[in-house]
């Protein structure tokens, strides 16, 4: 197929998309992740900001190694700004990848070169040279991003983006770091840097946009329409505040409108629900029902005249099939007497890829759940897997709790946790609530100063049996080992001083108690994996 109608995908999930506030991965998590990416097909993977943090270049490092493994590897990205240090950290971290790539930045629009970067246009022309030329002298791949490229001066931008092929760069990206653009002006700065820039045929236009005006994924279709052929996405749209390109659904739209792109894409599309399921369990960033492709309403038909329609020939309501992203309808109606096969296939069915040792977990938890509801739900499934299977390695391990409340009574819970040491402890506490008291009784063993910033409770189906499950956010108090100092991951944007981490952890069970404690069990186990790979400088 000639590479003129291939659109390369470039998935910034494990960058742009763990800067989301509270998405904050663990090393495993994170090569986890990245084996799925290679499986999904992806062309590039941005593996993180080496220069960030200890545990950020060790995580690109280890996915640089452990994606090298594989027979077709994608390209490895790491990124750094237009610094020699930071150049020097990217290649450090990506050079045992099979095929590595730097990836550098410089701001170029007015307001960031005159209020964040203090520097002159004149000194961005610089520096773009001299560091894209230092980074190709490294790495043979080399990608250059002109940040607010949305919002730089055309003329001025075409002058950077020559220096910038001069200089050695062989992948040009155009952010719209702030997503400010609309679709007709985002394609209209892509057609202009097509038309104006010398030598920009040898080399690949690519496109990242943020979602702030909810117009991502469209102002990414028109670059693509007007001459990008790489796209940097996150799986289920994740990133910086509003989020980034979400893959999913520029793939689909590629995918479902041959008729208007003419292109394709690397991506193994049967492999986007399980890599969204992953992405969402790990990060802890919830996929909102309604949301394009890997909702959970995203293939639902509720009206009625909808389904008439879908039964009589699905192409009336239907554009694209379940099957396409991985969701195979199965009819099968699990309770008590459904035998592991069954149980197995139905698992597969909901795009789930389970190793033979998580399976004995997960059905031991499913025939635990049979014991106590009738009928076991698609969603009920869904809960103990994740609960199961997308957990951070346990340091701290529960083993016990016990909790006595009710009107006129005092909140009070005994906790019994295995730690690291392999050591049992016990302890009791008084809250304001059976919650409240069960985290204070873990906080009294684990002895891990953080604060609570967000709890939330849901039943994942109707009736007074449904499973409850519970996700959680902490943030480490200032002694509490995992603040993040020095040159920090999204530095890129603010410039300023340390970022505190926020970390994610989730919870399933029958009994809302015991499924809240194992949410904070899961958020500590995540702080502190994080923290013992060395994020902390
Ligand atoms: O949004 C942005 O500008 C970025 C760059 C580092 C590519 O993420
Ligand atoms: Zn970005």
């Amino acid at each position: 197929m000639d590479n003129t109608d291939i659109v390369r995908i470039f998935d910034t999930t494990l960058r742009d998309g763990e800067q989301s506030p509270g998405a904050t991965l663990n090393i495993d998590e994170k090569l986890e992740i990245a084996r799925q990416l290679a499986r999904l097909g992806v062309d590039i993977i941005e593996a993180g900001f080496p220069i960030a943090s200890p545990g950020d270049f060790e995580a690109v490092r280890r996915v640089a190694r452990d994606t090298g493994q594989l027979e077709n590897p994608p390209i490895i990205a790491g990124l750094a700004r237009a610094a020699r240090a930071d150049i020097e950290r990217a290649w450090e971290a990506v050079r045992e990848a099979r095929r590595p790539r730097i990836h550098t930045f410089l701001a170029t629009s007015d307001i960031h070169l005159q209020y964040k970067l203090k520097i002159s246009r004149e000194e961005c022309l610089k520096r773009v040279g001299e560091m894209v030329a230092y980074a190709r002298s490294l790495c043979p791949d080399v990608e250059f991003s002109p940040e607010d490229g949305g919002r730089s001066d055309p003329e001025f931008l075409y002058q950077v983006l020559d220096v910038a092929i001069r200089a050695g760069a062989t992948t040009l990206n155009i952010p719209d770091t702030v997503g400010y653009t609309t679709p007709a002006e985002f394609g209209a700065l892509i057609r202009g840097i097509h038309e104006h820039v010398p030598g920009i045929e040898g080399v690949i236009i690519s496109a990242h946009c943020h979602n702030d005006l909810g117009l991502a994924t469209a102002n990414t279709l028109a670059a693509i329409q007007n001459g990008a052929r790489q796209v940097e996405v996150t799986i289920n749209g994740i990133g910086e505040r509003a989020g980034n390109t979400s893959l999913e659904e520029v793939v689909m739209a590629l995918h479902t409108r041959p008729q208007v792109f003419g292109l394709q894409t690397h991506i193994d599309t049967t492999q986007i629900v399980r890599t969204s399921r992953l992405v969402s369990a790990y990060t802890g960033m919830v996929v909102q029902p309604n949301k394009a492709i890997v909702g959970a309403n995203a293939f639902a038909h509720e009206a009625g005249i909808h389904q008439d329609g879908v039964m009589k020939n699905p192409l009336t309501y239907e554009i694209m099939k379940p099957e396409t992203v991985g969701l195979t309808e199965s009819k099968l109606v699990l309770g008590k007497h459904s035998g592991r096969h069954a149980f197995l296939s139905k698992v597969a069915g909901l795009g789930y890829d389970l190793k033979a040792e998580d399976a004995n977990r997960v059905f031991e938890r499913f025939k635990e759940l049979c014991d106590k509801k009738k009928v076991v739900a698609d969603a009920d499934i869904e809960a103990i897997v994740n609960d199961e299977i997308y957990q951070p390695m346990e340091l701290w391990r529960l083993e016990h709790i016990q909790v006595s409340c009710g009107s006129g009574l005092r909140p009070t819970a005994t906790v019994r946790l295995r730690g690291p040491d392999g050591i049992v402890r016990e302890d009791a506490a008084i809250g304001t609530g059976p919650v409240d008291s069960v985290y204070k009784a873990i906080n009294r063993i684990t002895q891990v100063p953080n604060e609570l910033t967000e709890f939330s409770i849901k039943a994942v189906t109707e009736g007074i049996d449904a499973v409850g499950e519970v996700t959680i956010r902490i943030e480490p108090l200032a002694d509490g080992g995992a603040r993040e100092g020095g040159t920090n991951g999204d530095a890129y944007l603010t410039q300023a001083g340390p970022r505190v981490r926020t970390y994610s952890g989730h919870g399933a069970d029958m009994d809302i108690i015991v499924a809240s404690a194992k949410a904070y069990m899961s958020a500590l186990n995540k702080m502190l994996t994080v923290v013992k790979a060395g994020t902390r400088e």
